[in-house]
């Protein structure tokens, strides 16, 4: 092991959208040094090489081994997750692993499976269950100041299914569709707030464009053990825009132009068939476009309200609104040093003080089960139980 104060080696594996969202964080976080980087595409090897040093490699079984890599960023399509991460394990390597951890249920357990196995940590991130406001929900919470948790309601209309897509990203078989790739952000976030362990779903799901033959809205009502509950609804459909109920911040922490409505349908319309979509999303990734800027915002997940005995609780990118009994007052949440700093705290404290993550293999697998449990409750009006939920660790 690296001595304490020494930059984490950070390997990374994948170099598209997912990659280009988290590089500003790692870049403005000393305790990592971006040192390895394996995709398949030499210019984005090529333009990784030229800007930030390292090795890069073919291969991803080839980047676990490279002696400079401490830990592993995984940040391939999900499809691939299994295998990426049992390439790390098996070099002994602690991985940040993007959402979702699997598409099928089997291959998220395979994959704790391994990392246990290798005594390795694994986390499941950037996901926004690390947004600051998150935890500054979730610290009020813990102090019982307010009482129980009671209830959770978040929403979030977005434009996610007119970005472009590689087509399995429009197949839910393949882990298409808004249930494996935005659920699972909300049910990271009310997992975490009302204490993970969830107990049954009920959910509706809705597939309404032939042109995009997958999943772009659900609702969906989640129990928990303790009686708390969480309504969740989303819409990908691009019409109504949330982000205007959350002072026109976007998810990922920048200013939005809300006059660029309907920029997603139209950069659409470049893209006629799956082949020229693909590559319209391919010159969004590392080497064909710039590196956003540092965002200036927390990063959020739509508007969520969480009621308490004592009060509710609106969660903004700023921090939040406290609607007490007599009073309400805006609490800022603490500044960060980047976005995605949550993760990267996290994963610093898995490598360095062996600090097992509340959003370990495990918590990602229970969020998995849920996304499979709404899509199970909408295919049959039936409402799902859960077994493979867990509480945070301490
Ligand atoms: N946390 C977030 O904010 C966020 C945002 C977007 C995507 N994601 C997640 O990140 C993952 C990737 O999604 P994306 O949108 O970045 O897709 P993408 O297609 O933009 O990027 C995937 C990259 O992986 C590369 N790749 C393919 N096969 C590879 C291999 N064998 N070895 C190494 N690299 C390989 C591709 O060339 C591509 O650059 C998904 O699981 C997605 O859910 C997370």
């Amino acid at each position: 092991m690296p001595s304490s104060d020494h930059p984490i080696g950070l390997g990374v594996a994948g170099l598209g959208r997912a990659f280009m969202l988290t590089l500003p964080s790692i870049l403005a976080d000393r305790r990592f040094r971006l040192v390895a980087a394996a995709a398949p595409r030499e210019e984005s090897r090529a333009a990784f090489a030229a800007a930030l040093g390292g090795s890069v490699h073919a291969d991803v079984a080839e980047l676990c081994h490279d002696p400079n890599v401490d830990a592993v960023y995984i940040a391939t399509p999900h499809q691939m997750h299994r295998d990426h991460v049992i390439a790390a394990a098996s070099a002994g390597k602690h991985v940040l692993v993007d959402k979702p951890l699997a598409i099928a249920m089997e291959d998220g357990a395979a994959m704790v499976a391994a990392a246990e196995a290798a005594g390795i940590q694994m986390i499941v991130g950037p996901s926004h269950s690390f947004d600051g406001p998150v935890a500054q929900a979730h610290a009020m919470i813990q102090s019982g100041k307010l009482g129980r948790l009671r209830m959770i309601q978040a929403f979030n209309y977005t434009d996610f299914l007119y970005r472009p897509r590689r087509s399995e990203e429009l197949d839910t078989a393949q882990g298409g569709g808004v249930i494996f790739s935005q659920a699972v952000h909300q049910i990271d976030i009310v997992r975490l707030l009302a204490g993970g362990l969830a107990r049954n779903v009920a959910a509706q799901t809705g597939r309404w464009d032939q042109s995009r033959p997958t999943e772009g809205a659900y609702a969906a009502l989640i129990a928990f053990a303790d009686g708390a509950f969480a309504s969740l609804l989303y819409s990908g459909y691009a019409h109504f825009d949330s982000d205007a109920w959350m002072d026109w911040v976007g998810e990922l922490g920048h200013a939005k132009d809300p006059s660029r409505y309907g920029a997603a349908r139209q950069m659409l319309t470049q893209a006629p068939d799956a082949q020229t979509e693909a590559a319209l999303k391919q010159s969004r990734g590392y080497g064909a476009s710039p590196v956003p800027d540092p965002a200036p915002h927390h990063e959020h997940f739509g508007p969520i309200i969480l009621s308490l005995d004592r009060a509710d609780l609106r969660l903004t990118p700023g921090g939040l609104w406290l609607y007490g009994d007599t009073e309400q007052r805006f609490i800022p949440a603490p500044r960060i040093l980047s976005p995605r700093a949550g993760a990267l705290d996290a994963l610093h404290d898995a490598v360095r003080l062996g600090r097992r993550p509340v959003q370990s293999g495990a918590w990602g697998l229970a969020n998995l089960e849920i996304c499979h449990a709404i899509l199970h409750a909408a295919a049959t009006g039936q409402s799902v139980g859960l077994a493979h939920q867990i509480a945070p660790a301490d």
